[in-house]
């Protein structure tokens, strides 16, 4: 069943959000070559816990911090490490929280001082594949359109999306349904209405489509070493069009 928010949840999931989007606002200004994945996410559990929140993340299934840092080659999940960031480096910072019983989820994927062309290319096609998905979460249409939107840009720009993790419905809880691929046929599974709250986070591959999981249990890579990008954002449905609760302006 899909969760359909009142307007007053809609609002604490902003709060929510707000907090998300305003923590990864701030470590994308302190990501520079010398920090390490472990003092990013000191910063961002510090700032969750001081606006009175919970991070999301941490325990879930076990999984033991408040960020994912995934750096270079990792797709999602990537636990943070003590390593230092690189120049060069492509780093996605994934973060969710629980704020007055509601959950905010974002993510975003930033260079490390200057990076190549083909890894500036990769950010822009991500978070434009985003944007294009962002824009089909309107009342009346269904939940593949986004999918079929990442898909046909990604693929345009000789990319892959990742098959093997999904966006999902957000609320009071951190995953509620429905799915949300980033491939499909369009014209497919549940009509979106207002109120409904999707966590819509392509993940695309320089290369091949194909990812495979560490021994750590969490951090998931690209089979062939390629480099991946990650933008999440977490949009309610409006009868204005799509309301993203994790922007940062
Ligand atoms: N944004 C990701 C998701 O929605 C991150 C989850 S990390 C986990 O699945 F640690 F909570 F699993
Ligand atoms: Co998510």
């Amino acid at each position: 069943m899909i969760v359909c928010k009142s307007p007053e949840e809609v609002a604490k999931m902003r709060a929510a959000n707000a907090l998300v989007a305003g923590v990864l606002g701030e470590l994308r200004e302190v990501v520079k070559p010398g920090i390490t994945a472990q003092e990013l996410d000191a910063v961002a559990e510090m700032r969750v816990r001081e606006a009175g929140a919970t991070p999301a993340f941490k325990g879930y299934h076990g999984y033991p911090a408040t960020l994912c840092v995934s750096i270079n080659d990792a797709v999602v999940h990537g636990i943070p490490s003590p390593r230092k960031l690189v120049e060069g480096d492509i780093v996605s910072l994934d973060m969710g929280v629980v704020l007055d019983g509601y959950y905010g989820d974002s993510a975003v994927t930033v260079g490390v001082g200057t990076i190549s062309d083909a890894a500036a290319e990769l950010l822009d096609v991500t978070r434009d594949a985003l944007h294009l998905a962002i824009d089909c979460a309107r009342v009346g249409r269904r939940v593949s359109d986004l999918g079929y939107a990442v898909q046909t840009h990604v693929e345009s720009r000789g990319f892959s999306v990742v098959r093997e993790f999904v966006g999902h419905g957000i609320g009071t809880q951190l995953h509620e349904e429905p799915q949300i691929p980033n491939y499909g046929t369009p014209g497919r599974g549940p009509y979106l209405k207002e109120g409904m709250v999707l966590a819509i986070e392509p993940m695309v591959n320089a290369g091949r489509a194909a990812v495979r999981v560490l021994d750590d249990g969490w951090t998931a890579v690209t089979v062939d070493g390629s480099l991946s990008a990650h933008f999440e954002h977490s949009v309610a449905v409006s009868k204005d069009g799509p309301v993203i609760l994790s922007r940062l302006d």
